[in-house]
């Protein structure tokens, strides 16, 4: 098929590759000049892993092309995919839908020829049908044109593997002609067995918010547990692994720590507890608020756990810090909670440096007064704590000995609960974990 992207941030740059992978002639666009130039090159704008090797082989093989037009997508397409961003809107809880009501308002008056456009964005329940509206009320008399949505569940650092292997496919269609379109366009995915749901337009937008919701309500009950652990003097990684057990509970998503961030959970559960309350169900989306609090108070916990570990105040002692991103193997710094914990242990006096394996770039734009190193060694030199925040693999592997001989105070807070802390308090380590009592 020929299919447009429009909009090539995370979501649109891997649906872009992605398609044209599954076979499709694609045409990513965006009104970022310099990110097309650098994707036409096969440059990814972002880190993660596999999209640069679908970038150029698709783009050498002639099936992937970028452009800043959207006049030239809507004569190409037969298929639009939206993928622009909704982020909260400053000093409130909604999504700002405004980029991706301009893309309506700017595509459907250059259409010419039958086709579908499918929303991915993530956006509150009744937006879709708002949009069908609009687009109808835009496009010409003579030609037919749909609305679908399709939500996407990609993770961050998993989003090439997760778009190529869903779990699921989900799509919101009005119509018989849209389904099977759909069908067509992901005709390979369903060769391989994925699970695909076809259903109304605000059954597809809530799949997306409602597992968002689900899962930031899982990693915020653990972390309450987490409180509890260290309150009662039990082991939360413990706890987790028994809960896990359970079939019905399963252990993905019950690591506490410092919390969730990134630019979707924090997002997604602040815009479905405001669309809850325009939809008159207000108390159903209650609890989100406070998963955002139980959220919130990890990152204040982490810092007050490491302030008590060095005696009780931050002024003129020096922090490390392992990691910035929100999460592993990515160089995404949204709402990222080791970027948050770092910037209030420097607020309290405290000379802060930060190490990360890919997000250096991108934190030194978002917390500009905190200090960078990408040397291991020079970042813990002669500090009096280190905090591991984001658990990137080669953490785990750090040895504490050598690590002990670099430092002035040996002392960590295990943000992660992933580092083997046994080997670390044997190397003559004081630790704190997020969950546990202290030893
Ligand atoms: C999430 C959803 O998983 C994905 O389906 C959706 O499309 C976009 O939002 P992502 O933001 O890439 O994906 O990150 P995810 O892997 O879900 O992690 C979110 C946050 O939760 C991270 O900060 C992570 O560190 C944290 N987390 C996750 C925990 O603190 N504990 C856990 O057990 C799991």
């Amino acid at each position: 098929m020929k299919v447009s992207i429009i909009g090539t941030g995370y979501l649109g740059a891997v649906h872009a590759a992605c398609m044209a992978e599954l076979g499709h002639e694609v045409l990513g666009v965006d009104i970022d000049d310099a990110k097309i130039a650098a994707l036409a090159e096969g440059k990814a704008p972002f880190y993660e892993p596999g999209l640069t090797d679908i970038l150029v082989s698709n783009t050498k093989a002639g099936r992937l092309h970028f452009s800043t037009s959207l006049t030239e997508a809507a004569r190409f397409a037969e298929m639009h995919f939206i993928c622009v961003g909704t982020p909260q809107i400053p000093n409130s809880l909604s999504a700002d839908l405004s980029s991706i009501e301009t893309v309506i308002d700017e595509l459907a008056p250059d259409l010419i020829r039958d086709c579908l456009v499918v929303g991915k964005s993530t956006v509150p329940v009744g937006t879709a049908q708002r949009l069908r509206t609009r687009l109808s009320s835009l496009t010409q008399a003579n030609i037919r044109v749909g609305l679908a949505w399709n939500p996407e569940f990609l993770r961050e650092g998993f989003a090439v593997q997760d778009t190529l292997r869903p779990d699921r496919l989900v799509v919101g269609v009005t119509s018989a002609e849209a389904d099977a379109a759909l069908r067509t366009a992901y005709a390979p995915l369903l060769e391989i067995g994925t699970p695909y749901i076809a259903t109304d337009l605000a059954t597809a937008e809530l799949a997306k918010v409602a597992a968002n919701a689900f899962l930031a309500t899982k990693v915020s009950f653990i972390n309450a547990m987490a409180d509890v652990c260290e309150a009662a003097g039990a082991d939360v990684v413990t706890l987790s692994d028994t809960l896990g057990l359970d079939k019905r509970i399963g252990r993905h998503f019950l690591y506490a720590g410092i919390g969730f961030g990134g630019g979707c959970l924090p997002k997604d559960i602040r815009a479905f507890a405001a669309r809850a309350i325009e939809l008159g169900v207000a108390g159903s989306a209650r609890f989100l608020h406070e998963v955002d609090e139980i959220n919130n108070a990890r990152r204040w916990h982490a810092v007050n756990l490491s302030r008590d570990l060095i005696g009780g105040s931050f002024m003129d002692r020096n922090v490390a810090i392992l990691g910035a991103a929100f999460k592993p193997n990515t160089d995404d710094v949204r709402e990222s909670p080791a970027l948050a914990v770092a910037a209030a242990i420097r607020s309290e006096g405290a000379v802060v440096r930060v190490h990360d394996p890919r997000a250096i770039d991108n934190a030194r734009l978002e917390k500009p007064e905190l200090e960078y190193c990408d040397d291991l060694d020079k970042v813990c030199e002669g500090v009096d704590v280190v905090l591991h925040l984001t658990e990137w693999s080669e953490y785990r592997n750090l040895d504490p000995a050598h690590l002990r001989s670099v430092v002035r105070g040996a002392r960590l807070l295990d943000g992660r609960n992933v580092l083997p802390l046994a080997r670390w308090r044997a190397a003559g380590w004081t630790v704190r974990s997020m969950g546990a009592a202290p030893a």
